[in-house]
């Protein structure tokens, strides 16, 4: 067991708050797979995962938490996987809604919206309306999200104001272009963590990572508990972040 009170971010020369945590949850396949049994049996283990997660990053003094929960390009899998994982979306909105909100989590989800199914729209809404005055940890779900397609929107947004008259050029800047984003008002993470092995991005928060520091696990993502989420905290504790600075 951890400590809490020796977490990174209590330790001292911890990391400036706010902490920004997000997370690329990968491996559920494999595990499964390395169970015998099929996909959807990690995919509803990682469900686990995520409840255990939400909790140890409250305890450890995080204070924005973004999940990649499923991917512009997951849309590509099998009809019955997508189908699985939607169901066990719509059962986690619906069951772990009021732990959420009893736990003062202000939760919201990105992603493209319009290729979700209309029941799921409304429990995300509704979950999104309910936590809206919450002051504890932020709890962001990318859900059909891909960072290409949102700068693209975030771009497309700017010529239509532009173009009606509303926006001048010159005042296209970077902090124009992070406005039009939908995670506009967040900080930026700071430490972006993937589990699985895997040491790519997949298209998560391409904008928002300019300056985030890395951390890969070679856990997958259902056995992820607070003990890693801890050690990834003091991997971040150890670095470094010098934004383009000369070293001092
Ligand atoms: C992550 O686990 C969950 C989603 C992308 C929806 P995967 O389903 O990608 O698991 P692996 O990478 O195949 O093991
Ligand atoms: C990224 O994982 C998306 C999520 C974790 C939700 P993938 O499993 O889809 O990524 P690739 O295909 O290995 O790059
Ligand atoms: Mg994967």
């Amino acid at each position: 067991m951890v400590d809490v009170a020796l977490s990174p971010v209590e330790a001292g020369d911890g990391p400036d708050r706010p902490l920004h945590v997000a997370i690329i949850m990968d491996g559920n396949g494999r595990w499964a797979r390395s169970r015998g049994k099929p996909r959807t049996f990690g995919h509803r283990e990682g469900a686990k995962a995520v409840r255990r997660t939400i909790e140890a990053a409250s305890d450890f003094g995080v204070t924005h938490l973004t999940l990649f929960g499923f991917s512009s390009e997951n849309w590509t899998r099998p009809a019955t996987e997508i189908g699985d994982i939607m169901a066990l979306v719509r059962f986690y909105l619906r069951r772990e809604l009021a732990e959420l909100h009893r736990s003062n989590v202000r939760f919201q989800v990105i992603g493209d919206r319009t290729q979700l199914s209309d029941d799921i729209v409304e429990l995300i809404e509704n979950a999104e309306r309910t936590t809206r005055n919450n002051t504890g940890l932020a709890v962001t779900l990318a859900l059909s999200y891909g960072g290409r397609a949102e700068i693209a929107g975030a771009a497309r947004r700017i010529a239509e104001e532009a173009a009606a008259g509303r926006l001048k050029p010159e005042a296209v800047d970077e902090t124009a272009l992070a406005a039009r984003l939908s995670t506009h008002g967040c900080p930026d993470p700071d430490l972006v963590i993937r589990t699985s092995g895997e040491q790519r991005l997949s298209n998560f928060l391409l904008w928002q990572v300019a300056y985030a520091e890395f951390v890969f696990l070679d856990v997958l993502w259902p056995d992820f508990d607070r003990t890693h989420l801890a050690s990834a905290l003091d991997e971040f504790g150890r670095r470094e972040r010098r934004y383009g600075r000369a070293l001092s």
